[in-house]
C-alpha cells in the first residue's frame, strides 16, 4: 500500500502518535487532515518524547514532508512555538486550513461555562463554527498584510470582540514571511506525490467516537476523524486511499464530558491511570478509565472504514485480573449492539460484558507475536475477529522500539 490513514477508534489518545512515528520510516509525506492544536500526540524513542499537538508525528524523520492540511485549524503561535526545534524539518501549510485567531479561545471558554462539553479551551469549535459560516479566515489571507488585517477585524467586529488585527500579524510577521513559500494547494501537492508513486500517511487526530457527525454528540469535536472524511478534508479522489489502520487502545480512555459505557471508577481505574500515565497531553486533565467497548469500535469500524488495527497498551492490560470486554448495551430491557444517535439513550445504556483470562507478565520487552503469552494473543485476536479486520501492530510499551510488527501494512498488497 501507498497511502494509509491511521485513524483513532475510540475517544482519543489511542495511540495515533506513536504509530505514526512508526510507519514513518517508510513514509515520503504525512498530512494531518483535521483538527487543531486541541490533539496531543506523544513519540518517544532512545531517551526522547516529543509531545506534539499541531504537526505531524512524522516530523522527527528529516527524510519526511510534514503537511497541515486543508481540514485543519491552525493557531499560529502553537505552530511557530512547536516547529522551533525542527530546524531542518520541510513543513508545508495548506493555503486553504482555516486560522484560529485569539477570540476563537475566548469564544470557546465562554461558551464552555453554559455548554460544559469540557473542551481543550483551543477555541476548535468556534474556528470551526466561523468556517462552516463562511465567515472564516483561512491561511491564504496571511499572503497580503493588508487583507489579513481587514478580514481579521472585521470577523472580531462580528462577534463583538475587541481585537488588533494589526498588531497580532506583527507579532508574528517575520514567521510568517519564512513561512510564505511553504503556504501550498495540498490538492496539488498530493497528486503530484501520488503520479510520482510517493508514499503517503494521513495521520488523524481524536478518534471516530468524537467525530462531528458518528461520535457521541454533542459531546464530540468539532471536525471529522474518520478516514471517510479524508479524500474530502484533503482535496483527493476517495480511491486512492489503499489503507486504514484503526488505532484501538486495550481498553478504554475519554476526556472531558459525555457518555461512556464502560467507564470504571474503582482501584483498578486508578491503577491503569498511574501505570499508563493516562493525563491529558494537552489539558493535563486526568483521563477516564474504561473496559473495551465493542460496540462503539464496530460501529467505528464500520462508519470510518478500517481495513487493519495496532491494539496499543497491551502491556497495560496486566494490571486487570480478569480482562471484561463489553460485547452489548442493554437498553430499557432490550439487547442492542448499536450505539444510540441520542445522547441522552447513549447515556442510559448498561454495558453486558465478556470476561476473559488476563495475564500478569511483563511483556514490555518482548518484540516478536510469538514470544507474547498465549492470554496476550488470545486477547488481540478476539479483538480483531470481532472487528473483522486484520491485525497489524501491537504495542507493549510507549517507546518506538516496544512495537510488535505482525503485518507490515505498507507491504500488504490488495488482493
Ligand atoms: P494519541 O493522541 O492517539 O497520539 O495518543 P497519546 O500520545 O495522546 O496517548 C497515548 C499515550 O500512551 C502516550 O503517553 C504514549 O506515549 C503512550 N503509549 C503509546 N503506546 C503505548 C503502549 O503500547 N504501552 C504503553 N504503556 N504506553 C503507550
Ligand atoms: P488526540 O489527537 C482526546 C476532546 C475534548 C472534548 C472534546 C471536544 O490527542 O487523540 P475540542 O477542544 O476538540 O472542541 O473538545 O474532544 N478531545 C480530545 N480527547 N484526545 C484528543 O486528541 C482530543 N481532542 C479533543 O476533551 O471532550
Ligand atoms: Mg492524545
Amino acid at each position: 500500500m501507498k497511502r494509509i490513514a491511521i485513524v483513532g477508534l475510540q475517544w482519543g489518545d489511542e495511540g495515533k502518535g506513536k504509530m505514526t512515528d512508526v510507519l514513518a520510516n517508510k513514509a515520503d509525506i504525512i498530512v494531518r487532515y483535521q483538527g487543531g492544536d486541541n490533539a496531543g500526540h506523544t513519540v518517544k524513542f532512545d531517551t526522547y518524547t516529543y509531545d506534539l499537538h499541531i504537526l505531524p508525528s512524522g516530523v522527527i524523520h528529516p527524510h519526511v514532508t510534514s503537511i497541515l492540511g486543508p481540514g485543519m485549524v491552525i493557531n499560529l503561535e502553537t505552530f511557530f512555538h512547536e516547529k522551533k526545534p525542527f530546524l531542518n524539518a520541510s513543513i508545508k501549510v495548506s493555503n486553504r486550513a482555516h486560522l484560529i485567531l485569539p477570540f476563537h479561545k475566548t469564544l470557546d471558554a465562554k461558551k464552555e461555562e453554559t455548554q460544559h462539553i469540557g473542551t481543550t479551551k483551543k477555541g476548535i469549535g468556534p474556528t470551526y463554527s466561523d468556517k462552516i459560516n463562511r465567515q472564516g479566515l483561512r491561511v491564504a489571507s496571511l499572503l497580503n498584510k493588508t487583507r489579513f488585517i481587514d478580514e481579521a477585524n472585521a470577523l472580531a467586529s462580528l462577534h463583538h470582540i475587541e481585537f488588533d488585527a494589526k498588531q497580532y500579524y506583527e507579532t508574528y510577521e517575520k514567521e510568517i514571511k519564512a513561512l510564505i513559500p511553504n503556504i501550498i494547494d495540498v490538492s496539488k501537492f498530493i497528486d503530484e506525490a501520488v503520479n510520482k508513486d510517493q508514499h503517503i500517511l494521513f495521520e488523524g487526530a481524536q478518534g471516530v467516537m468524537l467525530d462531528i457527525s458518528h461520535g457521541t454528540y454533542p459531546y464530540v469535536t468539532s471536525s471529522s476523524p474518520s478516514v471517510s472524511g479524508i479524500p474530502a478534508q484533503v482535496g483527493m479522489a476517495p480511491w486512492l486511499l489503499e489503507g486504514a489502520l484503526g488505532i484501538v487502545k486495550a481498553y478504554s480512555t475519554r476526556v472531558g464530558e459525555g457518555p461512556f459505557p464502560t467507564e470504571i471508577h474503582d482501584t483498578l481505574a486508578h491503577n491503569i491511570r498511574e501505570v499508563a500515565h493516562e493525563y491529558g497531553v494537552t489539558t493535563g486533565r486526568p483521563r477516564r478509565i474504561g473496559y473495551l467497548d465493542l460496540v462503539s469500535l464496530k460501529h467505528a469500524v464500520r462508519v470510518s472504514g478500517i481495513t487493519h488495527i495496532a491494539v496499543t497498551l497491551l502491556d497495560v492490560i496486566s494490571e486487570m485480573d480478569v480482562i471484561q470486554v463489553c460485547t452489548q448495551y442493554q437498553l430499557d430491557g432490550q439487547s442492542i449492539d448499536e450505539v444510540p444517535a441520542h445522547i441522552e439513550d447513549l447515556s442510559r445504556v448498561k454495558p453486558v460484558y465478556e470476561a476473559l483470562p488476563s495475564f500478569k507478565d511483563d511483556i514490555s520487552k518482548i518484540t516478536t507475536y510469538a514470544h507474547l503469552p498465549k492470554a496476550a494473543k488470545d486477547y488481540v485476536e478476539y479483538i480483531a475477529e470481532a472487528l473483522g479486520v486484520d491485525i497489524a501492530y501491537v504495542a507493549v510499551g510507549p517507546k518506538r522500539e516496544q512495537t510488535i510488527e505482525v503485518k507490515n501494512i505498507w507491504e500488504v498488497t490488495g488482493d
